[in-house]
């Protein structure tokens, strides 16, 4: 199975952050956590932020919105040039109808769920995305630990997927991934990985996005 690591730049140093971002240039996918103090009580990179990142990262943008209106606003993170846009199924009054108008924007569509959301609850839309992201801290913050008891919930979603015959979603998982924990959430069944403080903390990014790559790999 192949297998993506995707270095989080919430806990990069923003001081020099087009500096750290090229410090990861061999992970697949940079990820880029929007969140706007309302889904979540904290707030990060504006709509221009996110558009500077995205021109100068050389690898693929994969934006991950904690905001609390993404069947409005969504779209805007498409247009700016990810080539990925997750959005929370908490915050959708209409996940279907924001899947399409992502999905007409040409970007893969990745829909997400908080710790306390069951997989039931999103079952219906795995055959419209490309990625699952099931979040293993409470959306908000870097640096937490990785929650275990959403390891029952990403075996339940790679049995699912794995019976899936026309297309298979990437399996993601974000919060409190390191040289540690990334073994017990591929051997679940993820297959996409978040990494900040484990990345960014690591004094060297790339031998810590080799090193989960080579833990990560089943
Ligand atoms: C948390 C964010 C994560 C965060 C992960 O709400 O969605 O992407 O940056 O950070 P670590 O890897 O430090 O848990
Ligand atoms: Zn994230």
């Amino acid at each position: 199975m192949a297998v993506r690591i995707c270095p989080s730049i919430l806990n990069a140093d923003h001081t020099r952050l087009f500096e750290e971002i090229d410090q990861v240039a061999t992970a697949d996918l940079l990820h880029l956590d929007v969140m706007d103090n309302l889904f979540v009580p904290n707030q990060t990179f504006s709509l221009e932020q996110c558009r500077e990142i995205i021109a100068h990262s050389v690898i693929p943008v994969d934006s991950h919105l904690m905001i609390a209106d993404p069947d409005e606003k969504a779209i805007l993170y498409a247009q700016a040039g990810s080539a990925s846009v997750t959005f929370h199924f908490e915050a959708s009054s209409n996940p279907a109808a924001t899947i399409r108008q992502l999905r007409g924007a040409g970007v893969r569509v990745g829909l997400a769920v908080k710790p306390s959301t069951d997989f039931e609850s999103i079952e219906e839309y795995l055959d419209d995305i490309d990625m699952l992201l099931i979040m293993t801290v409470e959306p908000g913050f870097g640096g937490q630990s990785f929650m275990i008891d959403q390891l029952p919930k990403i075996t339940q979603a790679r049995d699912a997927i794995s019976k899936m015959v026309m297309r298979a979603p990437w399996l993601q998982v974000d919060g409190g991934i390191s040289l540690e924990t990334i073994a017990v959430a591929a051997n679940a069944g993820a297959d996409t990985f978040v990494a900040g403080s484990a990345i960014y903390k690591s004094g060297d990014p790339e031998l810590a996005i080799r090193q989960l790559r080579e833990l990560a790999v089943r």
